[in-house]
Formats: structure tokens, C-alpha cells, sequence
């Protein structure tokens, strides 16, 4: 950790811009920052503009989401890159995938599971062993509002998101235990590369809004956060409709 730094955070996905706005939020907190994606000149560049931009002391680390064999050895490095001590980690990565080829290329469908789902809970699981043991600090997922309920247009995906959500939920209550905060953060429409051609930009909230709710959310201490907060009121109207009228929408 740098002089005068308040601790270390980690961001899984920090590539994205949620995760690149994410980051400059917490740098601003006073934090050391610790950018993780599959690598590759984007993570280079990405590490190099968040430092340049923000000031803080920034390392970069490969994960892939995928290579579950490797996430044991991912945490271990991430924690000795910090000094020795993390004070919290945001899993932002995530895969949006293509819902359409989903539907008939089941190697695609089963892509979008392993980076959502699989991966997601192979490193959280870690995180969560080594925050338990450490009894104070973070852990953040970005989930999104496609997991409250399955819709024909994008079910693969909101499936993957469902099961992480209940994942967190459950390190939640564990976690609670050991004075670990643990937060599920549900998006609606943001604009980044996953939305792009999908959903017009007026729709969409800046990834700035996300950075500033997860900052808010951890010192908070918050459990389930919706951004914008109006996706809350949207999700409970949506989850509310009937299943045999739901059946029925083309949504
Ligand atoms: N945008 C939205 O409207 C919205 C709504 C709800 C939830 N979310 C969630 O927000 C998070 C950030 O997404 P985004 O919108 O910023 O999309 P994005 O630009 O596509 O970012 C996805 C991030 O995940 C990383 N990633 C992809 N595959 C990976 C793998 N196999 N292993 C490790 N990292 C991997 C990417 O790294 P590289 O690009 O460097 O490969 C990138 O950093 C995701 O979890 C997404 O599901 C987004």
C-alpha cells in the first residue's frame, strides 16, 4: 500500500468502463487501486489512464474468469500486490453475450454461464475465504436487473445474473458473521460496450452513476443497491406481474 493510502481495492473487469469509473471513485476515496481483467494492451492502457487520471498508486493483474484452476493463485498475488492486505474487491466483469445466437449455439449459452455464474462464484468464493479470515472489509458484485426475472430476450444472461445474485446473497448472511460487507449492486440500462446498438443512449445511465453507488454502497454498509434507484420501483412492478400474464408479454 502507498504513504497515506486507506487501503487497497480490487476490481475485477476493470477494463469495462463501470469498472474504469468504479476505479477513479475509490481513488478519489484515498484508496490504492488493484485492476484485474484477461489482459492484454487494453488492461495496459486502461492501468496507465487511471493512474495518469486519478493520481493513485495502480497495479495491474491477468484473471480469466474461465480458468477456474487459476483463481486461488489470482487472490493469493492480489493480496501480496497490495502489501499484504486488501481492504475490499468489486467483481464487475461480466459477459452480455449475444441472446439470439444463445438460443441455438449452446457453446455460446455456455459461455455467457461460465463468466457470469461459474467464474463469477470460483473467485468470490476465494475472496470470501480470505475476507472471512481477515474479519473486516468489501466484497461488491455487479449483478444487474436482468436476474430479477427471466424475459425471452435475454434469459441466458439474467440466468447467469439470477444465480449470482442468490450467491451473494448467501456470502451475505455468512459474511455478515465476520463483519464483511457484502453488496449486490443490480444496473439497469448503463452505457458501455454491452448496451451499444442494443438500447438507445438516452435510456442509458452513465457508468459514473454505478462507481459513485458502489462507493456510497460500502460506506453505507448496504446490502441490495439498483442504479439508477428508480430500476427498485421498475423490478418490483415487473417481478410482480402474474407468471400466466407474464407468459404471455413480449418482453
Ligand atoms: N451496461 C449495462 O447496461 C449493464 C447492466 C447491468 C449489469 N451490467 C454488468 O456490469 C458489469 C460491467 O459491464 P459493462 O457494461 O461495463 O460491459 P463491458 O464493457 O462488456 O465490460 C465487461 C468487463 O468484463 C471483462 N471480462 C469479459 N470476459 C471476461 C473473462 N472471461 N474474464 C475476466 N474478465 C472478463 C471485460 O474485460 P476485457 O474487455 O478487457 O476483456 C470487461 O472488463 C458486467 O458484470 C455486466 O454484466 C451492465
Amino acid at each position: 500500500m502507498s504513504e497515506g493510502a486507506k487501503g487497497s481495492v480490487l476490481i475485477l473487469g476493470a477494463t469495462s468502463l463501470i469498472g474504469r469509473a468504479t476505479a477513479a471513485a475509490f481513488a478519489r476515496e484515498g484508496y490504492d487501486l488493484m485492476l484485474a481483467s484477461p489482459g492484454g494492451p487494453e488492461l495496459e492502457h486502461v492501468t496507465a489512464d487511471v493512474a495518469i487520471r486519478t493520481g493513485a498508486a495502480v497495479v495491474s493483474l491477468e484473471l480469466d474468469a474461465r480458468d477456474t484452476a487459476s483463481h486461488a493463485g489470482f487472490v493469493r498475488r492480489a493480496v501480496e500486490a497490495a502489501g499484504g492486505e486488501l481492504s475490499g474487491a468489486v467483481l464487475n466483469f461480466g459477459l452480455g453475450g449475444d441472446a439470439v445466437c444463445a438460443r441455438e449455439d449452446m457453446s455460446h449459452a455456455e459461455e455467457i454461464l461460465r463468466v457470469n455464474f461459474v467464474g463469477a462464484a470460483s473467485v468470490l468464493g476465494h475472496l470470501a475465504n480470505y475476507f472471512e479470515q481477515r474479519r473486516r472489509g468489501f466484497i461488491i458484485g455487479v449483478s444487474s436487473v436482468a436476474g430479477d426475472r427471466g424475459r425471452q430476450s435475454n434469459y441466458v444472461y439474467g440466468s447467469a445474473k439470477a444465480g449470482l445474485s442468490a450467491f451473494l446473497q448467501g456470502l451475505r448472511n455468512r459474511l455478515h458473521h465476520a463483519g464483511v460487507t457484502v453488496v449486490t449492486v443490480k444496473p439497469g440500462f448503463i452505457d458501455t460496450r454491452l448496451t451499444y446498438g442494443k438500447v438507445s443512449p438516452k435510456m442509458a445511465a452513465a457508468p459514473e452513476r454505478v462507481g459513485a453507488a458502489i462507493v456510497k454502497a460500502v460506506k453505507k454498509r448496504r446490502s441490495v443497491v439498483y442504479v439508477p434507484g428508480y430500476w427498485r420501483l421498475i423490478m418490483m412492478i415487473i417481478k410482480a406481474i402474474p407468471e400466466p400474464v407474464f407468459k404471455r408479454l413480449n418482453l
